[in-house]
């Protein structure tokens, strides 16, 4: 052998070596190394083997050579180890799990911010001693429209507007049917809400959706007045929009209230002065409400000469749009993740 050739034997191992340790990742690997170069069958062993071939006044320097690399790799093997330290040899398992670690969080859902004005609407009638009904999607034409005093021919009723299952029964078109079945119940006074889906055959548009939410309110006692009425509705949009907001009503035709009133809020936004969400009104037109019309007591069974209702029903998507800015009502049921995420 000479001198060129035995000093790139020891080059060669060397770099092939550290090439080799770049890719050791865990404990096993790292031996399987350690017995490649020093193991009895080795490199290095290997590379001793090869010092018959040396001329004898070579031979010293070459065997401090390969003692050199001999030693160069056990050191680099041993810091190898080390990094492996104390846990590692854990990490190499499959199964292990380092409990110091942030947890993943897990996406878990909310409330749709329909849900949300819902309970809200529901607190703040709690909270003013209103009794909460659950309701009928399902409903006959008599608690819909005949009792509500809704007339045979009222253009409401026509299958173009409401769904019909049979010629008696429907998808209900509004909550005020609920009045006509608090009232049924015979208990007097009577405070109640009652809030949840109504059905139209109505085009979607931005305003418009076949299927949307009310919450309808009643009122039946011996002296209740449209004063109250306008409390009642000042406590429950106040508290809705966090401020305190005024209304106002305008006449208007219902025909199971008299009289009856188209509803409006002083605009929460802009404190009245004008702005794109009121289109500089100051006013926010938000539902219908009045007096119950003295003949729908009478359909009931109360006597109107003793007992007096005011009662009103507004579209919660229409509070929802309003108090989150949303204007248009189709993305409340695209179930588009990025929409609802931001409520
Ligand atoms: N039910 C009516 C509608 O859906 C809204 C309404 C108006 C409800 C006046 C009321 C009321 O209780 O008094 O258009």
């Amino acid at each position: 052998m000479d001198d060129v050739h035995k000093t790139n034997a020891i080059k060669e191992l060397k770099k092939e070596f550290e090439t080799l340790t770049e890719g050791i990742h865990n404990k096993d690997e790292l031996e399987r190394l350690k017995v490649k170069f020093l193991g009895r069958k080795g490199e290095i062993r290997s590379l001793f083997g090869k010092m018959k071939d040396v001329a004898i006044e070579q031979k010293k320097e070459f065997g401090a050579g390969i003692n050199d690399l001999k030693g160069f790799v056990e050191r680099r093997l041993q810091s190898l180890l080390d990094s492996f330290s104390v846990g590692s040899s854990e990490k190499d398992n499959k199964n292990y799990c380092d409990l110091t670690l942030p947890g993943i969080n897990f996406s878990i859902g909310h409330q749709h911010p329909v849900t949300q004005v819902i309970d809200d609407l529901l607190e703040i009638f709690r909270s003013l001693n209103f009794d909460v009904l659950g309701g009928m999607e399902i409903e006959d034409t008599f608690h819909n429209f005949d009792a509500l005093n809704i007339h045979k021919w009222h253009p409401s009723r026509n299958a173009q507007d409401t769904f019909y299952l049979d010629p008696e029964h429907i998808l209900r078109t509004q909550t005020s049917a609920m009045q006509i079945r608090a009232m049924e119940s015979g208990k007097l006074p009577l405070r109640i809400i009652t809030m949840g889906r109504c059905y139209r055959r109505d085009a979607s548009d931005a305003t418009h959706y076949p299927v949307f939410h009310q919450i309808e309110g009643l009122v039946v006692d011996k002296n209740v007045n449209f004063c109250d009425l306008s409390g009642i509705l000042t406590e429950m949009m106040t508290g809705v929009f966090g401020k305190r907001v005024e209304v106002r009503f305008q006449p208007s035709y219902f025909p199971f209230v008299e009289p009856g009133a188209e509803t409006f809020i002083s605009c929460p936004f802009c404190n009245q002065k004008g702005c794109s969400i009121c289109q500089n009104t100051g006013v926010i037109e938000l539902g219908g409400s009045g007096m119950v019309h003295p003949q729908v007591l009478r359909n009931v069974g109360i006597d109107p000469k003793v007992y007096r209702g005011f009662a009103f029903g507004w579209g919660i998507e229409r509070i929802a749009m309003l108090k989150y800015q949303i204007n248009d009502i189709r993305l409340f049921y695209e179930n588009n993740i990025n929409f609802l995420e931001q409520f």
